[in-house]
């Protein structure tokens, strides 16, 4: 069965509307924990819109299953992963008028600062994750990256609107899963993924782990924390 991250950082976005101190990430971490997933994502940005050091302090301190940090590949960055040792960091690209993330990493270009990036992670045992796109270029650079896991960018899949675009996208995303894989790299995914579009997602046998934030944070106000995540699991496990 795919792994669920449960991506928190729109519980605070919902905290910062009001600029509050309630609702807490932790809060819902411990409760997507108590539910069965497998892990807690949060992404701290460089203009701190949602989740802050504070939260990822005490995701660290009170999370026990595995912390997943998004982050840009810098030396603040670097600095503060180091700090919380998280169990994964995933290196995406980050712009600050961007709504979410938009689009994998540029491999080729930033190659020698995520090199460098990587190497420092390295040192604290910090696993690595290069949010990419799934195009065989940038899983091939990747590779030459040495990074642990690559996440492939499930936003075209998950965008698209016609049946036949979308059939194309998914068997697009199990060719590069599956390449990743020949390279000896772990295979995580995400983006725009919900519970409509995560039943294909299932049929990519190399996909070790999904990051779900939007979607199940959309349900969680609706239903409850628990049972969105409780929902989100049992799509996970009809393969
Ligand atoms: N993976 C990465 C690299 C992301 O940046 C995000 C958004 O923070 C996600 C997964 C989760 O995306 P969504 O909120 O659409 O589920």
């Amino acid at each position: 069965m795919i792994r669920l991250s449960v991506n928190v950082d729109h519980v605070a976005t919902l905290r910062e509307a009001r600029l509050a101190l309630y609702p807490d990430p932790k809060e819902a971490a411990q409760m997507a924990i108590i539910a069965g997933a497998d892990g807690i994502t949060v992404h701290l940005r460089g203009d701190r819109r949602h989740i802050k050091e504070n939260d990822l302090e005490l995701l660290k301190k009170f999370i026990k299953k595995p912390l997943n940090l998004e982050m840009a590949a810098n030396q603040q960055m670097v600095s503060l992963a180091k700090k919380y040792k998280p169990n994964l960091v995933t290196l995406v690209p980050e712009k600050p008028e961007e709504i979410t993330t938009e689009g994998g990493l540029d491999v080729f270009k930033n190659f020698d600062l995520l090199s460098d990036t990587i190497t420092k992670l390295r040192e604290e045992k910090i696993k690595i994750s290069l949010f990419i796109n799934p195009d065989s270029d940038s899983v091939k650079k990747s590779s030459e990256l040495k990074t642990d896991f690559v996440e492939l960018n499930t936003d075209s899949y998950a965008e698209a609107e016609e049946e036949k675009k979308r059939f194309s996208e998914l068997e697009n995303l199990r060719k590069m899963a599956k390449l990743a894989r020949d390279f000896g790299l772990g295979v995580n995914a995400g983006h725009g993924l919900n519970y409509q579009n995560i039943t294909g997602i299932t049929t990519i046998e190399q996909i070790e782990e999904v990051s779900i934030g939007h979607a199940i944070v959309a349900r969680a106000v609706l239903v409850g924390f628990e049972k969105a995540v409780k929902e989100m699991l049992e799509l996970l496990k009809k393969v």
